[in-house]
């Protein structure tokens, strides 16, 4: 496998998740949505749409115009609503004219992107003089708490995997000053994600049967056995909570 298959592989294998993050995120999309008014936008950019789903509810509920996709995973864009319209392309070398789109919009995109500044660039190029360009959540992981502390090491864990998936772990602090560097003005912000014990209650066994591959080269079985319970108990109890800043950078051309 090269670096565009894996990279792939490990999109594909993720993607089930697409749904649930755009779920948690969909607050912080709507603030951004009502601030930013994009209900006149004539063309929105949804880059890094992956099976669509953020493109949906851009074309559904925020946009009058018209709402194109793209993404460089043909799987992804398979799964899409067949109703959108979308692109399989590379952000790093967008197929459209300068200043193209009144808005470009992004969502947990730039984690996974390998030359950031090259495809803010980009962004700004096709980008409208006076439009929008909105990087609507990127996660910064070097800043997730977990508590008790003892559970600290999926945290390690993530950050010792990600960058071997190819992925930037601290984008989120990141995003702000590759805007600047090309000739944006951003407007910087964070949102916390905060996830109480009665939330991951919801989900604590899908997520440990997804890190179970992962844990188990790390752990011996009675270990994990062990961590389990006690993460288990300490939700139980409502002790446990994890938070992430999710940064968003916004800019006008
Ligand atoms: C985590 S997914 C997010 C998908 C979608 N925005 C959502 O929130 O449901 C990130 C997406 O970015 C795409 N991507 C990464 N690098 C890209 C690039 N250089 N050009 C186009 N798409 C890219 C991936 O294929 C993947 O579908």
């Amino acid at each position: 496998m090269n670096r565009y298959q894996i990279f792939n592989w490990i999109i594909e294998s993720i993607s089930n998740n697409f749904s649930r993050q755009s779920e948690i995120t969909k607050d912080l999309r709507n603030s951004i949505y009502n601030k930013y008014n994009l209900r006149n936008a004539k063309k929105v950019l949804d880059l890094g749409c992956g099976d669509g789903k953020i493109t949906k509810e851009l074309s559904t509920f925020c946009c009058m115009g018209e709402v194109i996709g793209l993404d460089l995973n043909i799987n992804l864009l398979k799964r899409k609503d067949p109703s959108l319209k979308v692109i399989c392309g590379d952000a790093e070398k967008l197929p459209f004219q300068d200043n193209t789109f009144d808005v470009v919009f992004t969502h947990l995109f730039f984690l996974w992107v390998s030359r950031p500044l090259t495809v803010i660039k980009e962004i700004v190029r096709v980008t409208r003089d006076g439009g929008l360009i909105i990087a609507s959540a990127e996660p910064d992981y070097e800043g997730r708490i977990d508590y008790p502390a003892e559970f600290s090491y999926h945290k390690s864990i993530f950050l010792n995997i990600a960058p071997i998936w190819g992925l930037d772990t601290t984008i989120g602090r990141k995003l702000g000053s590759f805007f600047i560097k090309a000739g944006v003005n951003p407007q910087i912000g964070i949102y916390p994600l905060f996830f109480s014990s009665s939330t991951l209650a919801e989900t604590f066994q899908k997520d440990w049967e997804r890190n179970l591959p992962i844990l188990k080269q790390i752990f011996l079985p009675d270990e994990l056995e062990n961590l389990k319970m006690k993460e288990k108990e300490a939700i139980q109890k409502g002790e446990r909570w994890v938070y992430y800043p999710l940064f968003y950078v916004i800019a006008q051309k």
